[in-house]
């Protein structure tokens, strides 16, 4: 089991690689499948998945804010479930299936992002990622939400910019037009 050294972010910084119990110093080949793609890299064993896909991959959609678990601008989709990405050691999801805001949107925007678009559920934009992830999720997952699951599903998302009753009248609108897909 590979302990995160230090929950500093500052102090994380200057200490490139931790040394865990089982492997580093140095960095450690790992491989991810984020958006679909095979991505074969060496990460520092201290590295959080949060900082591989922003750092490594330049895969800046997902954002670090407080880069301890409670905020969840940082949420991506681990294997589809939606987390923390601050709160992950890339080298414990060796493996895995990541999904990140780069990979939502096909030749179209995703109907949450256009659901955002025209229910003004952003403002500065930081939280947005984040929020757009756990969206997608909720919807793969329950078709029709009921604005308290859509509110639940929320929760732990923190937007400084006070847009949750956007956010929320934007899910329910994208419920609406993903029923009138085929
Ligand atoms: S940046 Fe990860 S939860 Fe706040
Ligand atoms: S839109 Fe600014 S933090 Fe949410």
């Amino acid at each position: 089991m590979v302990m995160r050294g230090n929950t500093s972010p500052h102090a994380r910084s200057r200490t490139p690689c931790v040394t865990g119990e089982a492997v580093g110093p140095g960095a450690v080949p790992i491989t991810l499948e984020v958006n679909g793609i095979l991505r074969a890299l060496p990460v520092c064993p201290g590295a959080t998945l949060a900082e591989v896909l922003r750092d490594q991959l330049q895969l800046t959609g997902t954002k670090i804010a407080c880069d301890r678990g409670a905020c969840s601008a940082c949420t991506v989709r681990l294997n589809g479930t939606p987390v923390c990405s601050c709160m992950v050691l890339a080298i414990e999801v060796n493996g895995a299936k990541i999904d990140t805001i780069e990979g939502v949107a096909g030749e179209t925007l995703h109907p949450v992002q256009a659901a955002f678009l025209e229910h003004d559920a952003i403002q500065c934009g930081f939280c947005t990622p984040g929020l757009i992830m756990s969206c997608v999720a909720l919807l793969e997952s329950t078709p029709h939400p009921s604005e308290e699951e859509v509110k639940a599903a929320l929760g732990g998302h923190l937007c400084r910019c006070g847009t949750y009753p956007h956010v929320i009248a934007a899910v329910l609108h994208a419920a609406q037009t993903s029923k009138r897909r085929p």
